[in-house]
């Protein structure tokens, strides 16, 4: 039976490995190992062979048996990977470039808000970045934004928890907290922190509310923030940059208003409207479009800026609700949702 064992071996080493598919690797394994297989027929031999010879026997067909699972396994994980290989088809090098690859095209948003930055470059407002991250000092306190208001509530404000560290943002108040800025006005106080008046800056960028998305509101979003400051600035170089900058950017047929309002850091405070019935799907006569206001002094203050010297103004606005007017879009998730048939339609 010794021979027989040897000659099963050398046989299933010749074999196994030249299977190609699962019929033909179920098929050797049936002859093989299974229940009606070789190695089960020698084992039923076993009763005829003289009973001082079993033990001998049987640990060689038990190494056998060993040897023929390791075989079979292996010959499972070839045909695996040729079975892989051809649901994946040929090898492909991804560094080579896309053959289908397509200019890109700008997203309707940065469109906007580049439109923007050159309209603000060109009466001399140059562009300044902040962090997405914020912590409470510059996106509430030095905005005038007590620790009552209902903004800086968990549920409007995402903060991060405690121990959370960011080296690349720096704090004002060691235990304050780290949270998402829900405006860019923190960017005014981190200006005027680092730089000596006269500013005119325009800061774009990402802020985050702890809104439900649905078509007009977006947890994330994007604001344009601009600050003034220099010697006598006035309410009418206030209205008179927006209406500048909103006849540039819709048309000159576009109105603005402001109605009076209430921010912490800017008085008097002013929400502005505007008025641009020669653009598409505009159907109100007036629409909401940002705050803004004189700097309040206790901003300035609290900057170190001495405020019977130096006057400014302020506001704010939303990107998107600029793209909506600009492009007739009727919904904010178009935006976000990375849909090639709307972002094409801005190239
Ligand atoms: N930060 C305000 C907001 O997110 C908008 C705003 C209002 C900005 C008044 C300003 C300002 O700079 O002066 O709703």
């Amino acid at each position: 039976m010794q021979d027989q064992l040897t000659a099963l071996l050398s046989k299933a080493q010749q074999e196994l490995p030249s299977l190609k598919t699962r019929p033909e690797f179920e098929a050797a394994k049936a002859r093989f190992v299974g229940p009606n297989g070789e190695l089960t027929g020698m084992m039923k031999q076993m009763g005829a062979v003289p009973k001082e010879q079993r033990p001998i026997l049987g640990k060689v067909i038990n190494e056998t048996k060993v040897q023929l699972q390791t075989w079979l396994d292996a010959a499972l994980r070839q045909i695996e990977a040729r079975e892989l290989e051809s649901q994946l088809g040929p090898a492909i090098d991804p560094t080579l470039p896309s053959p289908d690859a397509q200019p890109g095209t700008y997203h309707p948003l940065t469109l906007v808000r580049e439109e923007m930055c050159r309209i603000l470059g060109r009466v001399g407002f140059s562009v300044v970045e902040g962090p997405e991250v914020e912590t409470e000092y510059y996106c509430f306190d030095a905005l005038n934004t007590p620790k009552d208001h209902p903004a800086r509530d968990a549920q409007d404000t995402f903060y991060f928890p405690e121990q959370t560290r960011f080296g690349n943002v720096s704090k004002k108040i060691p235990d304050e907290k780290y949270l998402l800025r829900t405006h860019t006005s923190s960017v005014q106080i981190r200006t005027m922190l680092s730089r000596q008046p006269p500013i005119r800056i325009v800061s774009p960028g990402r802020v985050h509310r702890r809104d439900t998305t649905d078509a007009t509101h977006s947890a994330n979003f994007h604001q344009l923030e601009c600050l003034y400051v220099d010697k006598n600035v006035t309410v009418r170089d206030l209205k008179a940059l927006l209406d500048y900058i909103f006849t540039s950017l819709l048309g000159k047929d576009t109105k603005t208003r402001f109605r009076p309002h209430y921010f912490g850091y800017t008085e008097p405070s002013f929400e502005v409207d505007l008025s641009a019935k020669h653009l598409p799907k505009i159907n109100k006569e007036w629409i909401e479009i940002g705050g803004c206001g004189m700097v309040d002094p206790s901003v300035f203050e609290g900057v170190g800026y001495d405020s019977n010297v130096w006057s400014g103004y302020a506001f704010g606005m939303g990107l998107e609700r600029l793209a909506i007017l600009l492009y007739g879009i009727d919904d904010i998730r178009y935006f976000y949702q990375n849909d090639l048939r709307f972002l094409r339609q801005f190239s």
